[in-house]
């Protein structure tokens, strides 16, 4: 059994056991706390040469206000009822994409399966369960390649050996599936270096030098693809629409890798314009020449000057005439639309084909065709239609993928980038020593229990720069962050992205398009504050971050000592294990820490 650090002085956060039987169990905790060496499990200000009897004295005032604000609680202070668990039909909700209800709404022509988050809209708060036989993920780097079945909603023919490689799970033990058998390995390896070769690279190891820093990949099967390109330092995420079994995104966190909901039906992906080194589709379903060209559009507004459009299709051969097929050619409307959008088809081998995104802006004038080009320079498009113009040369950020050092300026982020330095070391070593094992301990720390690399998939709420990303990487740890920028906070995505890493737009008034239990540590600073002022409810955030949070995922907010104040009362009542931190550096931020129970009782 583990036993979390915090559990020596927040069991009074558990459900509700009578009052004096906690004041009881606060006074022995705190008689503990000052038998004990002044441990550094319980020193929550790094600050190790406070003194023994003053850390006696911070916890014992801890303790008491802790002591206080249950009592306000438990005489019904607060204003949310018994919050109750979903049913079993809400294991796997993603709020926003219910078909059902979006074909009621009179959605129809694909559109059913867009997100609609003002039809779903329901204000029933229930926590949503775990499956009967869930499982915490195996610990990264196992996890990438063995995953819990019983943590996955899949159909039983994505078991069989029929259907394409990438697309076959190998179930090894009743209980488990594995995704690294070596004919698969081999085939993505020869798969990679494929696309090398016809860009024009030695080996696919040149991925990153060659300017391919962020990768979207489109339909990502279970990963494979993306799992060996960040094996090889590019940053690449998973776009796949929501499917109700069998969810290729579902699949992808549980083994670690980025992803999130999406798809091309009638909206803009949430990410900036120019963000992308390369889009990748492997038959991922979606049928391009269909709508004017309109998802291509869509391609081409996401791609950098120079980028690369990789498209491995089998139907694309059928494109030709039936009576006169074109062996190896892709349907003419894709090869002469592209050209309209100043792409270069590089090379064709087999069933791929790679585009390139011009280089040379003169292409957008010079060229004969009756796409327009969009009025108006770099805006925030969060969920817009799609777009039937193209945005040609009308950016700032107009710079060639293979032409980068002139790209991302540190000055600008430089003080964010010294915060989180110092931000990690003061106050991210609170978990370290417990979910990170290679964490240097400190004299007289506890050994971290074990499983060790508890974190994996990391989603940063509002992510600023993306400072905790670069932190975390500086400090050798194996994560991934979702960097989210929140709609209505400073624009800072088309950064972060420059930066090589991942990130979205979201608005937090809204659900995010991920599945449940995909993330193992959540992190918002200041964002309790950012929703307040937007006019959202934190109840509705709240209920939320404890959706797509694994059992016994961690949170960590930071804000001003009020909303972290009334985000610890709702803490308390979803039962999540909570613990207000004071930095004690004279200002009125405070930290939130908590972790989400396994089995809520
Ligand atoms: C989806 O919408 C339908 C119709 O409004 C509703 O009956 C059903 O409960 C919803 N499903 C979920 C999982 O919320
Ligand atoms: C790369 O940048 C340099 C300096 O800004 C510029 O002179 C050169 O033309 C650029 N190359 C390309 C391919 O855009
Ligand atoms: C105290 O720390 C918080 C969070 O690390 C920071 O935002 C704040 O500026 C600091 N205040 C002072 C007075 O140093």
């Amino acid at each position: 059994m583990r036993s979390p650090w915090y559990k020596k002085l927040s069991i009074v956060f558990g459900p509700r056991p009578p009052l004096n039987w906690l004041l009881l169990c606060i006074v022995s905790v705190v008689v503990l706390i000052a038998l004990l060496e002044s441990s550094s499990s319980i020193a929550f200000n790094s600050v190790t040469s406070t003194a023994k009897s003053d850390t006696y004295r911070k916890l014992k005032e801890q303790a008491v206000s802790d002591y206080q604000e249950l009592r306000s609680v438990s005489t019904g202070a607060s204003k949310i009822q018994e919050v109750v668990l979903c049913g079993k039909d809400r294991e796997n909700y993603v709020p926003c994409y219910n078909v059902t209800a979006n074909l009621l709404a009179g959605f129809k022509d694909g559109e059913e399966f867009d997100r609609h988050c003002e039809v779903s809209r329901d204000r029933q708060h229930c926590l949503v369960r775990s499956p009967k036989d869930y499982k915490i993920p195996l610990n990264w780097p196992t996890g990438r390649d063995v995953i819990w079945s019983g943590n996955v909603k899949l159909s039983k023919d994505q078991f069989l050996s029929s259907g394409t490689r990438t697309k076959r799970l190998k179930l090894v033990e009743e209980n488990q599936i594995a995704f690294h058998s070596d004919d698969e390995t081999d085939d993505i390896k020869d798969y990679s270096h494929l696309i090398a070769d016809m860009i024009g690279l030695a080996s696919d190891t040149d991925f990153n030098q060659a300017g391919v820093h962020n990768v979207l990949d489109i339909g990502c099967g279970f990963g494979s693809f993306e799992s060996h390109l960040l094996s090889l330092n590019s940053m690449a995420v998973c776009v796949a629409p929501y499917e109700l079994m069998g969810s290729q995104v579902q699949l992808a966190l549980e083994r670690g890798l980025p992803a999130i909901i999406g798809n091309f039906i009638s909206r803009q992906l949430p990410f900036p314009s120019l963000s992308y080194d390369m889009v990748h589709c492997a038959q991922c379903g979606i049928v391009w020449d269909q709508k004017d060209g309109l998802f291509l559009m869509e391609v081409d507004r996401m791609l950098k000057p120079g980028g690369y459009f990789v498209l491995t299709s089998q139907i694309s051969r059928q494109y030709g005439t039936s009576t006169n097929p074109k062996k190896g050619s892709i349907s003419t409307s894709i090869e002469e639309f592209s050209q309209k959008i100043c792409w270069n088809l590089l090379a064709e081998q087999e069933e791929t084909f790679i585009w390139q995104k011009t280089t040379d802006d003169s292409c957008y004038t010079s060229r004969k065709s009756n796409i327009l080009l969009c009025k108006g320079g770099d805006v925030q498009s969060y969920y817009q239609p799609l777009s039937h113009c193209i945005s040609g040369k009308n950016s700032k950020r107009w710079n060639p993928i293979q032409n980068r050092s002139s790209g991302v300026n540190p000055e600008d982020f430089f003080e964010d980038s010294e915060f989180w330095r110092s931000s990690l070391r003061n106050y991210w070593s609170l978990l370290s020593p417990l979910i990170f094992s290679d964490h240097p301990k400190r004299p007289g720390d506890e050994d971290p229990l074990p499983p060790y690399n508890m974190v994996r998939n990391v989603m940063d709420m509002n992510a600023h720069f993306g400072g905790l990303n670069a932190a975390l990487l500086e400090a050798w740890k194996s994560v991934w962050v979702m960097n989210v920028v929140p709609v209505g906070a400073q624009n800072t995505l088309p950064l972060i992205l420059d930066r090589g890493f991942a990130g979205v737009w979201h608005d937090w008034c809204e659900p995010f398009p991920t599945y449940p239990r995909t993330y193992d540590l959540l992190h918002a600073n200041g964002l309790l504050s950012h929703i307040a002022s937007e006019g959202c409810s934190m109840i509705d955030l709240l209920f939320e971050m404890d959706r797509i949070l694994r059992p016994e995922g961690w949170i960590v907010l930071s804000d001003k000592l009020g909303p972290i104040e009334k985000a610890r009362m709702l803490a308390t009542q979803i039962r999540w294990e909570a613990r207000v931190i004071d930095l004690q550096n004279g200002s009125d931020q405070r930290l939130l820490v908590c972790q989400k129970p396994f089995v809520r009782k």
